[in-house]
């Protein structure tokens, strides 16, 4: 049985990887530092669902003072999804993203080298790094980043990727928008389903014409996998959804999954938000036999479906908590 070490275990794409992973054989370590990014209550919950399986072991620690030498004894295959996503707080936290992008990435790579049990490091980048490159955006372009997230995932790309010439095998996987259930609480995707469910305002930040190649989450969690064992070291491959599809087409779309219309409120464009992101797959078809699975409208309606269990969840358990403070205070 297998090893791996799956950094952002915790998180949304890195939850969902570590699930997959068990279910084939794997025995996992997850790290994750719970940041606090978004609830922390979203990635204790999946870390302890994780925590059921007992081929799973969690180390709650940030990845630059972890104890990676002792943890990585015995381990053949990285995948480090650990980071801070989002462009629009990139700005204003610069540091932030500096020590859990950049930082935690080299301390990964220096301690992978003393590792004599690892064979390859998986590395989730992102296509941020391609700015507003014309789409769709091939592996060979240049690389021009237009805020602080994307640079500083460029950084840690280049240092994982670097790693490739002093013996590990390194790949960098350019992941394209990831949505699907249990999506990260601040993507539009998921604002979007939880504000209709609730009869609220969308609040689509400029006209919703801008596009993006929605990526579901099992088809990044099925590249990714490819990805530890594929003949491919020392590049960056992208991994899309096979689609580009916009704002408002999403939105339509929405309005189709809920059965009502819904309300719009357009505010300005938000700083370092691209125009356009498509990904050219043919080096993930050809590197890594990839190809993605899940067309948007049937991926979209699992998120949808899977928003609105939640809102339900929660609904219920407010109707509980109000129930009971109720009979407290008759008593
Ligand atoms: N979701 C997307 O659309 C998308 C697109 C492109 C790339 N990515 C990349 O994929 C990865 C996973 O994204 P996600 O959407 O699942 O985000 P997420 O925030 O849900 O998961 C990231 C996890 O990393 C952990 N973490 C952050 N810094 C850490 C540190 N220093 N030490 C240990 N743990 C740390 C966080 O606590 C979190 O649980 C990220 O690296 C992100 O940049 C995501």
């Amino acid at each position: 049985m297998s090893t791996c070490l799956v950094t952002g275990a915790a998180g949304f794409i890195g939850s969902h990887l570590s699930s997959r992973l068990l279910d084939g054989g794997w025995n996992v370590i997850g790290v994750d530092g719970f940041t606090d990014t978004y609830d922390p209550s979203e990635k204790l919950a999946r870390a302890a669902a994780l925590s059921r399986h007992r081929r799973f072991r969690l180390v709650a620690g940030d990845l630059v003072d972890a104890p990676l030498e002792s943890l990585l004894r015995g381990t053949e295959v990285i995948f480090h999804l650990a980071g801070r996503p989002g462009v629009r707080p990139s700005f204003r936290q610069g540091r932030l993203y500096h020590h859990d992008n950049v930082e935690a990435s080299a301390r990964l790579v220096s301690a992978a080298q003393g590792a004599a049990s690892v064979r390859r490091i998986v590395y989730a980048s992102s296509s941020s790094l391609y700015g507003n490159a014309p789409v769709p955006f091939s592996e060979t372009a240049p690389v021009a980043p237009i805020s602080p997230y994307g640079r500083t995932k460029l950084m840690a790309e280049k240092a994982i990727l670097g790693a490739n010439s002093i013996g590990l095998e390194t790949v960098a996987l350019r992941y394209f928008t990831v949505y699907g259930p249990d999506q990260r609480p601040d993507l539009a995707l998921r604002r979007f389903a939880e504000a209709a469910l609730r009869g609220a305002h969308l609040h689509v930040l400029g006209d919703g014409t801008q596009s993006r190649d929605f990526t579901y989450v099992d088809d990044i969690v099925e590249a990714t996998v490819l990805a530890a064992s594929a003949p491919v070291a020392g590049m960056a491959v992208n991994v899309g959804g096979g689609s580009r599809v916009s704002l408002l087409e999403a939105i339509e779309m929405l309005q189709r999954l809920v059965g009502r219309n819904v309300r719009v409120r357009h505010e300005p464009v938000a700083r370092g938000d691209v125009r356009h992101t498509e990904a050219d797959l043919t080096r993930a078809r050809e590197l890594l036999g990839f190809r993605p699975q899940v067309v948007f409208a049937d991926g979209y309606a699992e998120e949808v479906a899977w928003v609105r269990g939640r809102l339900r969840g929660r609904a219920v358990s407010i109707a509980r908590t109000s129930a009971d403070s109720g009979l407290s205070k008759a008593a």
